[in-house]
């Protein structure tokens, strides 16, 4: 197997340093524009493997796509982060422009690879993605509801002060301030997450998961890293090892929850094939409601994506 992860940044790094730490992959590419960034944080990382006894194989590489040649998954995670004040749709521009040009970098040398989008405004740039990449869209998705029911379910195990392992969760939607953490879909070994929190701490605990990436930023200065990073990782573990595991992730809806042609979170099985399956929830007529908002949202940031490449071909 072998694993390239664009962009060598703080996302970028903490995925390949799971993915060569967990041995998903023989080779492990780590790939950026900036000059020596990358073959530096790649042999940091390879010089863990000594301490962390793995055997994957990481090398970095400034630009030169021919060295991910033949990659069997590829996760881009380019393009700027977030500064406080700015919300994700403020990077469509520029992000869009770097994503664009990685794909068509990405497709040429690795024609058959499974692509994984971390960058962001996530939903739009997986679009990006899949339109300029030409791939089916089982190949092409993107990461953000692994983060976001992660940051969901860390709140949950501290409120419950059980362990994160046993929370199980669901959430839809944008990778945004409308994302659709599902209570009713939430259970701790088991048992219904209603149950065992009052509906004003489990409120409380829905909108600090929307707002979640946004109080990383206000402490930060800067996009999180360590939760999207290994998000993605997990994303190409369940890919690399057929696991068929059942995660939300950023697919193409055909008409599922009603919605047609759009990127946005659902849950899917993801396995050897990509997204093998999309899972159609049956929702109530409230979440049904949040999901369709979460939708329009998404759709007004495709649709600025759409005009901004006919005035490009025009
Ligand atoms: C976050 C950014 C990476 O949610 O979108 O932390």
């Amino acid at each position: 197997m072998k694993v390239t992860v664009v962009g060598a940044g703080n996302v970028g790094a903490t995925c390949a340093d799971a993915v060569a730490r967990w041995e998903l992959a023989n080779e492990v590419v780590l790939l950026d524009i900036k000059e020596g960034f990358a073959e530096g944080k790649a042999l940091d990382i390879w010089q863990t493997a000594p301490i962390n006894l793995f055997d994957s194989r990481v090398t970095g590489s400034t630009n030169d796509y021919t060295k991910t040649a033949g990659s069997d998954v590829v996760v881009i995670t380019s393009g700027l982060p977030r500064k406080p004040g700015m919300s994700r749709d403020d990077l469509i521009a520029t992000n869009a422009a770097i994503v664009k040009s990685v794909t068509e970098s990405v497709v040429k040398h690795s024609p058959d690879a499974i692509m994984i989008i971390v960058s962001n405004p996530l939903d739009v740039m997986t679009y990006c993605a899949y339109i300029t990449s030409k791939l089916p869209s089982q190949k092409v998705f993107g990461m953000a509801g692994i983060l976001d029911t992660a940051r969901y379910r860390a709140f949950l195990a501290t409120e419950l002060n059980v362990s994160p392992k046993d929370i199980q969760a669901v959430l839809m939607g944008g990778h945004g301030d409308t994302m659709v953490p599902l209570p009713r879909y939430t259970t701790v070994g088991g048992i219904p997450v209603t149950e065992l929190i009052s509906k004003e701490k489990l409120d409380a605990i829905v909108d600090r998961t929307k707002k979640g990436g946004g109080e990383i930023v206000n402490l930060l200065g800067t996009s999180a890293w360590y939760a999207p990073g290994t998000a993605a990782a997990q994303m190409v573990e369940s890919i690399v090892r057929d696991q068929k595991r059942v995660f939300p992730c950023c697919v193409w809806l055909q008409g599922e929850y009603g919605l047609k042609d759009i990127y946005m979170g659902a849950p899917v099985i993801l396995g050897r094939n990509g997204v093998e399956r999309i899972i159609e929830l049956k929702l109530n007529a409230e979440e049904m409601e949040l999901v369709k908002a979460s939708g329009k949202a998404v759709k007004e940031v495709m649709d600025v994506l759409d005009k901004m490449n006919s005035n490009v071909t025009a």
